[in-house]
């Protein structure tokens, strides 16, 4: 598999954060952001075909139904920044309907060069859209692209796929206030949430029958293991899915099968984990509608308009940032 070389600030950046969830007192963990290297993205792909996992489709199906209407609620100079864009498939929609309208920039952020290329791919033959990516952390890539615009332009920030869940609570509103501080009154945010639903069937999307979800959370220790040059031994873990009812989220976590000491080199530390104890790499927050609007309220923007799909509890919101 061809890997991108990461550079030396890549490296102990990565490797900081790696020793630092690890090693710290209590509960170890390791930050989501590092399950989408090129492997991890397109575990994650695969992972919104599968039968169980019905966020992706329901996403899809909103945008698909409303991204006419979406627009048509926008100004007419309005260029496009997503945050975390993946693929970017899903995005089509929303971009066929502004390119209809007038020629338009789209600017991806994505700290997956992976994901970056092949949104670049999947989306490039829409008319009337030029495509900008950046290769970056959210925040950062989104004052680059505040930094472009246009006097008079407005821009509208697309976080799809209930990414915004991957933020624990008070985390999520902290994030959408600080993009708040970037975007002028008048910008739009377009948030896509998974909202709260059977217990089982949150199991089921996050720990399916093909262990394609296993995989991709597994994949997380081998990425440590080929650019830290680590030694997780990965048949001595085991992917688990677990509904934090306190905090309404699904937890991913990888479980020690026995006891054992792991040496990450590149990074220049080694640590015990005790059979049972568990990495925590991943929160998938589940909200209520309620708490949709409380969210938009307290981080600045204003609640323009809802769409909630049928099939599978999400719901698309149409955001304004207030003045
Ligand atoms: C849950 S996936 C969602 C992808 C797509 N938006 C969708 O709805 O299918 C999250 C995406 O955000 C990217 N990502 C995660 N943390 C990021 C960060 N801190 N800055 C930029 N991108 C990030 C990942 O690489 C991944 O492609």
């Amino acid at each position: 598999m061809a890997t991108r070389a990461l550079s030396l600030d890549a490296v102990s950046a990565f490797g900081a954060d790696i020793r630092e969830g690890l090693t710290k007192k209590g509960q170890k963990e390791l930050a989501s952001k590092y399950l989408y290297d090129e492997l991890g993205s397109k575990l994650f792909e695969t992972i919104s075909l599968l039968p169980e996992y019905g966020l992706t489709r329901a996403d899809e199906r909103l945008l698909r139904r409303h991204s006419r209407e979406i627009v048509e609620r926008l100004p007419g100079d309005t260029m496009v920044a997503e945050l975390g864009s993946g693929s970017g498939s899903k995005t089509r929609w929303i971009l066929e309907a502004f390119g209809r309208r007038r020629h338009t920039s789209y600017c991806p952020i994505e700290i997956s060069a992976a994901a970056l290329a092949a949104c670049r791919r999947e989306l490039a033959d829409i008319d009337a859209i030029s495509i900008v990516g950046f290769e970056r952390e959210y925040l950062e890539g989104l004052l680059e692209v505040a930094g472009r615009r246009r006097v008079g332009q407005r821009i509208l920030v697309l976080f799809l796929g209930s990414t915004i869940g991957n933020f624990d609570h008070p985390a999520d509103v902290k994030f959408l206030k600080e993009i708040r501080a970037i975007l002028q009154a008048g910008d739009a945010l377009l948030l896509g949430t998974d909202l709260e639903k059977p217990v089982e069937q949150l199991i089921a999307a996050y720990d399916d029958s093909l262990g394609v979800t296993a995989a991709f959370n597994l994949n997380l220790l081998a990425r440590v293991n080929r650019e830290l040059d680590a030694d997780f031994a990965l048949e001595e873990f085991e992917h688990e899915a677990r509904f934090n009812a306190e905090t309404s989220s699904i937890e991913m976590h990888l479980r020690a099968r026995r006891d054992q000491r792991v040496t990450v080199a590149k990074a220049g530390f080694s640590v015990a984990i005790r059979a049972g104890e568990t990495i925590w790499t991943e929160t998938s927050h589940k909200y209520s509608l309620k708490e949709v609007g409380a969210l938009a309220g307290k981080a600045g923007f204003l609640c323009e308009a809802q769409w909630v799909d049928g099939e599978w509890a999400f719901a698309e919101t149409l955001m304004v940032a207030g003045t």
